[in-house]
């Protein structure tokens, strides 16, 4: 017993001890102060109390501020209210036990004392012969330098020269031993295949920048770094936007290697992404713009961290370029790079050549070109620049080199390559870079080359990327799906089953599953998932993912809760449960249906058609709110369509526009046809083929639009809604309907004009309905609720583009014809 506590003891004095000597590097030194100060946790010590060996007190004077309401607020103000002030050449010798990277912080603060004022000081300062700062002249603000030395000697030296007939100062000191792994050795150049050796330069921070518009305070930063907010470089035209997750980060998490001395988890919890919410086609670059000194090297690290919650709890496909300069520094793949991980902090570096910051402009860009993606998502979390000394062995700006014509002829070599420095190529060198390096070429080849192989076997399903949407493992799938368990399909159509599931993060989806071997569902499928992948509207229905394995064709859906338009229509049993929809809901989904529309109609440069609209695509969710679906027929036209007269006529029975059966001419207004057929569908409560009615009746255009022509529309009134609603409204919405149904398409409204109608005609039967609960104050509650609600929806959705811009829009349009 006592021997086993002797033991411990024993371990505990020798790791103290062993943790004391490896401390024993660091000094945090107030000079010029007879008092030690404690700040950040740490105590700066007064230098007279120094041994001679570090430094002889007895050079120089210590000064202290009388006016300490001139001193720079914040925590480090303390530090700045002593100096000491040498008149002649003086040094700072730290004894040094363990090699390797050392950091150094210089702390000046120019301030006015009776005997002296320390903005007349000039002077320079150099470490282990490298000149940190040549002929410095204060100006009256203060200045915090820091610097990183590789140091191979036992002594670390600082020396202050003054200028002749001037003096130096210094108000503190900071110098400590930083972890071996927080610099890689060597670094590639940019846009070649050269590497630059890190340890025999000196290196100055220029900015530390924390995205996601916070700023890092020493306190929270394990090595007592600042990192500044990102929104002061912030260039023009930014589409960027703060996201905050500290939760999120996991530094042992995608292979590890990350620790919390590279950047502490307030940078890696934040970042600024590309604010793709409101249109999924953004495809801009964010911007960043730094000033820095000509004639030196850069190095450059860039930090990364997925922090950003995918509302369907999915890993994305996240891929883009970082640009410096608009000179590609890499491709950054989330999933090669981090191994997929959520909350994996990772970094990629490279050095900027002289010849790159010619200008004085760093401009950093992340974006890049995404092919087929929904809202694409870029980001960055953390960037650092830190430049190098040069051949003159020198930090400071009079000592710039700038190289000589030949080698600016070689910036311009468009080739790019660049071995970039991933978490598990920290701490090690060239060898491991270049196995790294070889292995990702290896995989991609073989990536390739699988792909290649699949291509063959399967030749029509090709997506030219992996990037569109979400790519699901089959098993999945078949677990959502109980293995496509007949009692969960929910719907039967042209292309196959339709499941209903549930992920294993309690997500329902509808899984659509092709009916194999169809080489027409094939090109559906893909159209599909493409134009899904393309499109994201409240009023589509979402993309969740697809799977393409064994041969399978799987279309992952939001699930849809309250199925089908035409199920709340028609077709009731006398036990369904099933809602009859009111003439407000009615109303609701024809708007909503349309604004899905028309976000396809001009939601991006070239019109996409449906070519597919019916009551059955028209899905409604938990609160009955409308999704239009089935993109498989979808085109993009209508020029398109010219070259592709001899197309075969696809579409749905009953809803075709006449024009296009007859001339094969596609357009938005095809569309506009058969949501006409829709609406009639909705007014009349009946099917648009009945064969179990009399001859006359069973085409519902034709039926209902004899009537409607007679003035009769109360004759077509679904017997549900009759005394519900007003003869007026009724005559509007057939008047309108008639539109959509016109023979031309030149003489049917755009989506545009019959979204701004229907919307028109839900306002008078809320205003309606609010007039009525004055009479019948019980209804109140109701009413005020849906009022709230249809006011939301009716605000700037139609892809992000705001409501007085459409409606300017369609006046324009009024007045032109
Ligand atoms: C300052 O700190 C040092 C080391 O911690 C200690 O030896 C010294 O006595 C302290 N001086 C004062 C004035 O507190
Ligand atoms: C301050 O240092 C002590 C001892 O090293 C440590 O236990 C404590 O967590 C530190 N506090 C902060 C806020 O870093
Ligand atoms: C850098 O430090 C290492 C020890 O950590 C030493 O072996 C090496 O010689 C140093 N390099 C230079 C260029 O000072
Ligand atoms: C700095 O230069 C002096 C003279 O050239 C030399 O004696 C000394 O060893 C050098 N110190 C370092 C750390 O390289
Ligand atoms: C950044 O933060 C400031 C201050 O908190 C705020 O005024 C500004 O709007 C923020 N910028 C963005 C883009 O969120
Ligand atoms: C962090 O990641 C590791 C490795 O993937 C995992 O084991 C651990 O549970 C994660 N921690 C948290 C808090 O998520
Ligand atoms: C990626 O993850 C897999 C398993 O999750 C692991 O075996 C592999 O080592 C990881 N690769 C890297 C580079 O972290
Ligand atoms: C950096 O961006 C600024 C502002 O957009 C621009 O004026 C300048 O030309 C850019 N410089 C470089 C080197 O790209
Ligand atoms: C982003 O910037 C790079 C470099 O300037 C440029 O090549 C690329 O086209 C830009 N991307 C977008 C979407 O503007």
């Amino acid at each position: 017993m006592i021997n086993l506590k002797l033991l411990t003891l024993w371990v505990l004095t020798v790791l103290c001890s062993s943790h004391i000597s490896s401390a024993s590097d660091s000094f945090f030194i107030n000079c010029g102060s007879p008092e030690n100060a404690t700040l950040n946790n740490r105590t700066f010590v007064s230098d007279s109390n120094l041994p001679t060996e570090i430094v002889d007190s007895t050079q120089g004077i210590s000064l202290e501020t009388t006016d300490s309401n001139s001193l720079p607020s914040g925590d480090e103000s303390t530090l700045f209210e002593t100096a000491r002030v040498f008149s002649d050449e003086s040094t700072y010798k730290f004894p040094i036990k363990q090699h390797g990277w050392f950091l150094i912080r210089l702390y000046f603060f120019p301030f006015v004392s009776p005997s002296r004022d320390l903005t007349a000081a000039k002077f320079s300062v150099s470490a282990q012969n490298f000149t940190l700062i040549r002929d410095y002249k204060p100006s009256k603000t203060s200045l915090v330098k820091e610097y990183t030395l590789n140091i191979s000697t036992d002594h670390l030296s600082l020396e202050f020269r003054p200028k002749i007939d001037s003096f130096a100062f210094i108000n503190a000191v900071e110098v400590f031993k930083l972890p071996e792994n927080l610099l890689p050795e060597e670094a590639g150049l940019i846009a070649t295949q050269k590497n630059l050796k890190l340890r025999t330069h000196a290196i100055e921070t220029v900015s530390r920048i924390n995205m996601g518009n916070l700023s890092v305070t020493r306190d929270q930063d394990k090595l007592w770094r600042r990192w500044d907010s990102d929104s002061a470089f912030i260039g023009e035209a930014h589409f960027g936007m703060p996201v905050e997750n500290l939760k999120a980060v996991n530094f042992t998490a995608g292979g590890g290697g990350i620790t919390e001395d590279v950047a502490p988890v307030y940078v890696y919890g934040t970042a600024t992404r590309l604010n793709s919410e409101n249109n999924p086609n953004t495809n801009a670059n964010l911007t960043w713009n730094f000033r820095i000194e000509p004639g030196f090297d850069y190095f450059l690290r860039f930090h990364f961290c997925n922090i950003i919650v995918d509302p369907f709890g999915f890993e994305r496909q996240i891929s883009f370029d970082i640009y410096v300069n608009s000179e590609r520094v890499e491709t950054v793949d989330m999933t090669e790079v981090a191994n997929g991980t959520f909350g994996a902090p990772y970094f990629v570096y490279a050095v900027m050549q002289k010849e790159r910051s010619r200008e004085g402009a760093l401009n950093l860009s992340i974006g890049g070109v995404m092919d087929v993606s929904l809202y694409p998502v870029s980001f960055i979390n953390g960037f650092e620049i830190l430049k190098l000394s040069n051949e003159k062995r020198s930090l400071d700006v009079s000592d710039a080199v700038f190289s000589d014509s030949s080698s600016r002829g070689k910036s311009s070599n468009p080739r790019i390559g660049l071995i970039a420095g991933v978490s598990a190529a920290l701490c090690v060198g060239l060898v491991f870079c270049m196995v790294v390096f070889w292995c990702c070429v290896r995989r991609r080849r073989k990536m390739q080359s699988v792909h290649s192989r699949e291509v063959k076997q399967n030749e029509s399903l090709i997506f030219s990327s992996s990037k569109i949407g979400y790519r699901f493992p089959l098993g999945l799938i078949k677990e959502a799906t109980d293995d496509f368990d007949e009692r969960l399909v929910i719907g039967v159509g042209g292309f196959g089953k339709v499941y209903k599931g549930v992920l294993r993060d309690k997500t329902e989806i509808a899984a659509k599953r092709g009916a194999p071997q169809s080489r027409q569902g094939l090109a559906e499928f893909k159209t599909e998932i493409e134009m899904l992948s393309q499109f994201r509207h409240r009023h589509l229905v979402s993309l969740i993912g697809y799977c393409d394995e064994s041969s399978e064709m799987i279309i992952v859906y939001e699930f849809m809760e309250k199925g089908t338009l035409k199920s709340h229509l028609y077709d009731f049993d006398d036990d369904d449960d099933r809602k009859r929809l009111s003439w407000r809901q009615r109303l609701e989904i024809c708007v909503g249906a349309a604004r899905g529309l028309h976000y396809l109609h001009t939601g991006s440069a070239r019109a996409v058609i449906h070519r597919d609209v019916k009551s059955a695509n028209i899905l409604l969710d938990e609160s009955f709110m409308a999704k239009v679906a089935d993109f498989g027929l979808s085109k993009t036209g209508p020029d398109l369509d010219q070259t592709h007269v001899s197309t075969a006529v696809k579409g749905s029975f009953g809803y075709l526009d006449p024009e296009y059966l007859t001339r094969q001419q596609l357009t938005e207004k095809s569309d506009v046809y058969s949501f006409g057929v829709v609406m009639l569908e909705v007014i009349c409560g009946r099917a648009v083929i009945d064969p179990s009615l009399p001859r006359e009746e069973v085409n519902l255009i034709e039926w209902a639009m004899k009537l409607v022509k007679r003035g009769k529309v109360e004759e077509i009134l679904d017997p549900f809604l009759e005394g519900k609603v007003k003869s007026e409204e009724v005559k509007k919405y057939c008047e309108l309907t008639e539109k959509c149904l016109g023979q031309n398409g030149s003489e049917r409204p755009t989506m545009g004009d019959l979204l701004w109608n229907l919307e028109f005609l839900l306002q008078v039967q809320a205003k309606d309905e609010k007039a009525a609960m004055v009479d019948d104050d019980d209804l109140e509650a109701s009413v005020v609720g849906s009022t709230v609600q249809f006011s939301v929806n009716g605000v700037g959705d139609i892809a992000g583009v705001s409501m007085s811009k459409v409606f300017a829009q369609m006046v324009v349009r009024e007045e032109t014809r």
